[in-house]
């Protein structure tokens, strides 16, 4: 609590609504939400299918824009961003089924990001090597294509781009989905050692109820709603 009153959010969500809508419905996805999120910590959002979870996500990652109320990063309200800078700099996703490039190498997708960052291949290539020691993966893995790793390395490939991209807030949706439960409990412990060693912002959207007993706040969203956590399940 105490922090809160010192720091201000990284991100904070206002009166936050999203209705997607059609000539001839319309469907209120996420209503009112209000919450800010602190550098330096982990967050896990919960609920069932349907619930709002991968439009606040995408809100929050300025792929869209509210319908009502307003995402602001660093007090900035994202109408107010270039968006396509947004997403680029401020904001990187990691997805359950990695979404790794499969015809570049590991290295060739961590150096991705830097290059259009404007480095060139030479620095690139130096700086991601850096990333990719920093998620634990041996240098074994960069010249392999993503078809060539396993799914926890392919996850710790998705995360060192999501790094080399300069984002400071990390949203996850689902990360350990598609991972046994050793593999995603290590994904899930990498994530908070980037956020409380290296103070990066981390929102984990998951059905995955143990990830609510490590993060340092939990949520859950409701017909559209973010609520604080009621009870233990999601389904
Ligand atoms: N492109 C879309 N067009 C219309 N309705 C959508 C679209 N995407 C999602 N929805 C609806 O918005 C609500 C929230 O969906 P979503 O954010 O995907 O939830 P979750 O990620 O929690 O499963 C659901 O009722 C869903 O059917
Ligand atoms: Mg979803």
């Amino acid at each position: 609590m105490e922090q809160k009153t010192l720091t201000k959010p990284i991100l904070r969500l206002d009166r936050v609504c999203y209705q997607y809508r059609n000539k001839y419905q319309s469907v209120d996805a996420v209503k009112t939400a209000s919450a800010e999120f602190f550098e330096g910590k982990t967050y896990a959002i919960i609920g069932k299918s349907g619930s709002g979870k991968s439009t606040l996500l995408s809100l929050i990652a300025g792929l869209a824009l509210p319908t009502d109320g307003q995402v602001l990063y660093r007090g900035v309200p994202t109408d107010d961003f270039d968006l396509d800078k947004y997403r680029r700099n401020n904001v990187a996703v990691v997805y359950q089924s990695f979404n790794l490039f499969p015809l570049m190498t590991c290295l060739e997708n961590v150096c991705f990001p830097l290059e259009l960052l404007g480095k060139t291949p030479k620095e690139a290539a130096v700086i991601a090597r850096e990333y990719i020691a920093h998620v634990n993966l041996p240098e074994t893995v960069w010249r392999r294509f993503p078809n060539m790793i396993s799914g926890g390395e392919k996850q710790r490939v998705a995360i060192a781009r999501a790094l080399a991209s300069g984002a400071k807030i990390i949203l996850a949706d689902e990360p350990t989905g598609n991972l046994d439960v050793a593999n995603g409990e290590k994904i899930v412990q990498l994530l908070s050692d980037l956020a409380h060693e290296d103070n990066y912002t981390v929102i984990i959207v998951t059905h995955d109820m143990s990830i609510t007993q490590v993060v340092d706040e939990v949520m859950q969203m409701s017909d559209g709603y973010l609520l604080p956590l009621v009870g233990e399940s999601c389904e």
